[in-house]
């Protein structure tokens, strides 16, 4: 995310031929700007521009107000067919009436012709830093933004479908299996589509990955939250002091605000602190997660393999619901079958009525059936979500947002990558039932209009 801080911003310009040779002689690769053309194109066709998109993955689009084919509203249907994040920049006659309605459309800054060396120099003070802002915020708000009232009408329609407030944890014995994907994608879908208040912790002492999946930068995380707990405990002002502290460590997801993170110990040394081994480990994540459920409709809680953490046992036992995740490989169920009814039932006494095995990167023809599957590991079926071989899954981590915010919105989307898209909906649809009522309208709808249309 940090890798254009130091090198120079590409720019792909649309613009009439004298602006670009003007732009050209001052913009170029061997001039020691910040923002350089990559490219000139005299005439602005959305098809063709897509394409030049898509090959060049500019940082920064020029758009002429004036070039031939161009049209306002032409601005939302490149941002919404875009692969990578990038600012639009405007280019109008000064004082006229084009410069206002260019910020209108949400164009991320707009310069006056004729253009001057003092523009140059304003773009290359602001364009970074414009470019850095929408690279954090890329497809975070892209499903809020665009998802239409039909969606919105079946949630409210089916909002009278009975549902709990619960916490709820991603949990595999294995490593690599997708707890972390399914907990991030359970929170975004929860929040986004079904619009309640969700918190999602992340309580691998293992080393939490929610903070990168999702790009958040935040200073605070889960030891804040701990010491807070340990230094009021037993005090009054546990309830006061200490749960104000703590909504302050809570990030806002950006473009989801009613997605709230907590992020996960930063190192080793983090995940050995008194205040988070053994013992006080367990009381604090009862505490937290009893305290965050008076507060929001979801506690989604990513946890790490080992349950000889004190932190992930205290999850265990407090939440209301386990996903138990596993691969369609027999070792990968027996190993659940192992942990869950030897290592956490007969020694937690826990129920196992609070456990559910899910089946993640499924594959069809493997040999192992989800039934089968549940039958064996003696944990009841909640269902699958198939392997997605196009990497989109891991591409949206890596790009540092929600897989479901990041593919949900776009048209055109590989087949397999709704095939995995349709299995988050159904398990977050088992917890928030009008999300199974949403998703269905989006299915309907997709074969007409396209995917999550605005209006
Ligand atoms: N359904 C899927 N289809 C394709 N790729 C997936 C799917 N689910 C997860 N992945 C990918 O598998 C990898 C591991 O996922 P993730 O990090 O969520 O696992 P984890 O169980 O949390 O791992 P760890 O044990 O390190 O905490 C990631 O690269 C992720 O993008
Ligand atoms: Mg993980």
């Amino acid at each position: 995310m940090t890798e254009h801080e130091s090198e120079n911003l590409t720019a792909l310009l649309f613009a009439r031929p004298e602006i670009s040779t003007q732009m050209m002689s001052v913009m170029h690769m061997a001039s020691g700007r910040k923002v350089v053309l990559a490219t000139f194109l005299p005439i602005f066709n959305l098809a063709n521009a897509t394409t030049v998109m898509q090959q060049l993955t500019p940082q920064v689009v020029i758009l002429d107000a004036k070039v031939e084919g161009f049209s306002l509203p032409q601005i939302v249907d490149l941002r919404q067919k875009a692969v990578a994040p990038f600012v639009v920049v405007g280019l109008a006659q000064a004082g006229s009436s084009e410069m206002e309605e260019m910020l209108g459309v949400g164009l991320d800054a707009a310069y006056p012709l004729p253009l001057s060396q003092q523009t140059f120099a304003r773009m290359d003070e602001e364009l970074p830093g414009k470019y850095e802002e929408a690279a954090r915020g890329w497809g975070k708000g892209a499903w809020g933004a665009a998802a239409p009232e039909a969606i919105k009408a079946a949630t409210a329609a089916a909002g009278g479908a009975a549902w709990e407030k619960k916490a709820i944890a991603s949990w595999s014995p294995k490593g690599g299996v997708g707890k972390t994907v399914v907990a991030c994608e359970l929170a975004a879908m929860l929040a986004a589509i079904g619009g309640r208040d969700v918190v999602l912790i992340d309580a691998n002492m293992n080393g939490g990955h929610v903070k990168t999946r999702l790009n958040i930068d935040a200073p605070y995380g889960l030891l804040n939250a701990a010491s807070t707990y340990h230094t009021h405990k037993g005090h009054p002002s546990l309830e006061s002091d200490a749960v104000n502290k703590l909504k302050a460590y809570l990030i806002p997801m950006p473009g989801t605000p009613n997605l709230k993170i907590l992020p996960g110990v930063l190192n080793m040394e983090q995940s050995l602190n008194e205040s988070v081994v053994g013992d006080a480990g367990i009381e604090f994540m009862n505490w937290l997660i009893a305290t965050l459920k008076r507060q929001y409709d979801f506690v989604i809680i990513d946890l790490g393999s080992s349950i000889n953490v004190g932190v992930h046992q205290g999850v265990i036992r407090s939440v209301d619901f386990i996903i138990v995740l596993c691969e369609p490989d027999l070792t990968s169920v027996a190993d659940v079958k192992e942990s869950v009814h030897r290592s956490i039932i007969s020694r937690m006494g826990m129920n196992i009525n609070r456990f559910g095995l899910v089946i993640n990167k499924w594959q069809d023809g493997l040999g192992v059936s989800l039934k089968e599957a549940s039958k064996f590991a003696k944990v009841s079926a909640m269902g699958i979500i198939p392997n997605d071989p196009t990497g989109n899954v891991t591409l949206a981590g890596n790009e540092g947002q929600s897989f479901v915010a990041r593919f949900a919105n776009k048209k055109g989307n590989p087949k397999e990558t709704e095939q995995t898209l349709h299995g988050f909906a159904s398990l977050s649809g088992q917890f928030y039932p009008p999300i199974a009522a949403a998703w269905s309208e989006r299915l309907k709808r997709a074969g007409k209009k396209g995917l999550f249309r605005r209006g």
